[in-house]
């Protein structure tokens, strides 16, 4: 029996390809979800369009602070997966859940299996980055999306438990992309696709401001589908009618995958601090602005695909603002391809079987 712990959405999309994978392979397997995102346009909307069943257990340890989180998260599993016994327990990203998952399951003496392994943007300050540490050093197989992710295992010593598989997220946006975009360009209008939801862009009410006047200052009409979190945030800051009072910006709810590909797909330019959007603009052809000055993507940020700034420097926001306003679509042939070839799942399946993990 294979375990796969899951709690959020970019979870919910890595998860889609392995499981369908390892369905195919005749493999028996059950999901387990933390309720760390719980929302039905968080959680529920991306079992439904990706056709994935339902989890065998929620935990509901969503919202409260890191540790009470994480610690929930952590009482829950080692029941869960105590009742279980599965063979294999597979970890997704970066998150709390990820986190809980890697203790409990390493401490059960359970193998472990971690995709997306390797990512690191060298800063603790990042409650992700700590994630990231404490789950790759306790897993015992470890799947990259990139080089750069299996050098940063590497210098950790952890080389020999390391594969690049390429990124399963192109896999899920190939899988919708077909089905979403055939024959849709060009587009009436092209927009800029915003996401905003990281605690290093959301704790702080200055912070939230800056964001918003760099938002006033786009020329191009700029579609939002805010994350609760940052919603709470503006809301609590007393921003959210300034927010909704901006011309060219369209706050929505948040939106299913199928309906976020068919965006960022007529996209020219994504602004966002999302670690899963901002490599996914580069399949979707719409460089990236990004709101964060941490080490992400070094590929694209080094082909200048990704452009970081800080909202509230106003020489770096002058920058962000002469890169969108030269931003237009990239057409296929021209965008960057560092994140393998979709068929990411295929090969965690085959080195899965190779390492008798299965
Ligand atoms: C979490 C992950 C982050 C990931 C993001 C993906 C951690 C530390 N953070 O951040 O790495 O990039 O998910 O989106 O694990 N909320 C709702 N409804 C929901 C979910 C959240 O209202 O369905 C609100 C709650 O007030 C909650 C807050 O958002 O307390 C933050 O949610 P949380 O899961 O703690 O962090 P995210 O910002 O979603
Ligand atoms: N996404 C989505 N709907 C939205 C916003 C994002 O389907 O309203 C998708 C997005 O395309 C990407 C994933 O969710 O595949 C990224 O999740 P998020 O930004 O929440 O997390 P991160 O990648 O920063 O961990």
């Amino acid at each position: 029996m294979i375990t796969h712990i899951v709690g959020n959405r970019p979870q919910f999309i890595k998860l889609a390809p392995l499981y369908h994978q390892l369905e195919r392979a005749g493999y028996e397997q059950n999901i387990i979800h933390s309720g760390q995102h719980y929302d039905e346009n968080m959680s529920d909307v991306f079992f439904a369009q990706l056709g994935i069943p339902a989890p065998c257990i929620n935990l509901f340890a969503g919202g409260g602070s890191h540790a009470q989180m994480t610690a929930k998260t952590m009482t829950g599993l080692e029941e869960a997966l105590l009742a279980k016994k599965p063979d294999l327990v597979i970890l997704y990203g970066d998150t709390n859940t990820t986190l809980a998952g890697a203790v409990v399951a390493a401490k059960l003496c359970m193998p472990v299996a971690h995709v997306e392994a390797g990512t690191r943007v060298h800063d603790k300050a990042n409650p992700e980055e700590c994630n990231r540490i404490v789950t790759d050093h306790l897993s015992d197989i470890l799947f990259c999306p990139d080089a750069i992710s299996l050098e940063n295992l590497e210098r950790e010593g952890l080389g020999q438990a390391a594969y690049i598989t390429g990124d399963i997220m192109y896999d899920t946006y190939l899988s919708i992309a077909e089905k979403t975009a055939a024959g849709q360009e060009p587009w009436q209008e092209e927009i800029v696709v915003m996401t905003w939801h990281r605690q290093e862009n959301t704790a702080d009410r200055e912070r939230m401001e800056s964001i918003l006047r760099l938002v006033e200052r786009l020329e191009s009409k700029v579609v939002c589908p805010l994350h609760p979190r940052t919603r709470k945030c503006l809301e609590t800051y007393g921003l959210m009618e300034r927010a909704a009072a901006i011309p060219n910006f369209e706050i929505t709810e948040p939106v299913g995958y199928v309906e976020m590909v068919t965006l960022m797909n007529r996209a020219k330019l994504i602004l966002t601090d999302s670690g899963g959007v901002s490599k996914e603009s580069s399949y979707a052809g719409a460089k990236c602005l990004f709101m964060l000055e941490l080490d992400v993507w070094e590929d694209l940020v080094r082909d200048g695909w990704i452009h970081k700034f800080n909202p509230q420097d106003e020489e770096s926001v002058a920058q962000a603002l002469r890169f969108a306003a030269s931003a237009e679509r990239v057409p296929l042939e021209k965008r960057p391809r560092y994140y393998g070839d979709g068929h990411a799942a295929e090969k965690i399946v085959r080195t899965l079987e190779e390492a008798k993990l299965l």
